[in-house]
């Protein structure tokens, strides 16, 4: 899968690619990130980006001609692919949102900054935008390189596991069961004995049980659209009132 990206700050992007998953990916073939700064179409003497914004206020505008000339000079006036502007207005990314867009074989992302990007930009050239999160970020860099890793985690080989991203949190609609590895007693701290039983009918059992009470003390909304079988059901139906966990506190949005 191809990535273009449209960004003013292209050197941010290498350190993060070039390490662990992504980079093996693109060593591979799976992943291609070409990495594009706006700067080199801004024609004027002084490669300006961007400008103040009319009707007052403060910040800076991004500038709709260089942006226009980058996306339109690498993907051609009928635009090859979708373009996709990272904004704070745009609609939330999701496991179901990455797995769609890792159906593609191009996209195009777009980061802004400054205090925003001209409007023409969002109404004439973007296809569409994508959020991270409810907070606002200096500029789109971090959250185009969120994209890029949630979307190549998708494709094929891209994972070494070949059970790949079908056993992550959200793919099965409830969050992960937890994981332990050796030693079987850290400071003290055991490894829950089912999982050395070598009793896989147990361990299976245990692991759907903790995703579902995990799920029900920290992300009780999941559990409306998740897949839930009649033993999940009587399951959830048999825990204690959620406020009493301790998880419930530290994962609480809105704690202060
Ligand atoms: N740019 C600034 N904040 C952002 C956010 N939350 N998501 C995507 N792009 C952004």
């Amino acid at each position: 899968m191809r990535f273009d990206v449209f960004t003013l700050f292209p050197d941010v992007f290498q350190p993060y690619l070039q390490a662990s998953i992504l980079q093996r990916a693109a060593q591979r073939g799976l992943v291609e990130v070409r990495l594009h700064n706006i700067r080199d179409w801004a024609y004027d003497r002084h490669h300006v980006t961007d400008d103040e914004p009319y009707g007052g206020g403060g910040g800076m505008v991004m500038k709709p001609e260089p942006i226009f000339a980058a996306v339109e000079a690498v993907l051609g006036a009928e635009l090859a692919c979708p373009v996709i502007l990272l904004s704070p207005q745009g609609r939330p990314f999701t496991h179901g949102v990455a797995r769609q867009l890792a159906e593609l074989p191009h996209l195009a992302l777009l980061c802004g900054r400054y205090e925003g990007i001209d409007e023409r930009v969002c109404q004439h050239l973007v296809t569409d935008e994508i959020s991270i999160g409810d907070y606002v970020l200096t500029g789109g860099e971090l959250a185009a390189l969120v994209v890029i890793d949630a979307v190549a985690r998708f494709l094929p080989e891209v994972l070494g596991d070949p059970q790949g991203a079908q056993d992550d949190s959200y793919a099965s609609g409830l969050l992960e069961y937890p994981h332990y590895t050796r030693p079987p007693e850290f400071r003290g701290w055991s490894v829950p004995e089912v999982l050395l039983s070598g009793d896989h009918v147990r361990i299976e059992r245990w692991r759907r049980e903790q995703a579902l009470q995990r799920t029900w003390q920290r992300r009780p909304d999941l559990l409306d659209s998740a897949p839930l079988s009649e033993a999940d059901r009587r399951f959830l139906a048999g825990l204690p009132p959620r406020n009493s966990g301790e998880d419930q506190e530290a994962h609480d949005p809105d704690a202060p």
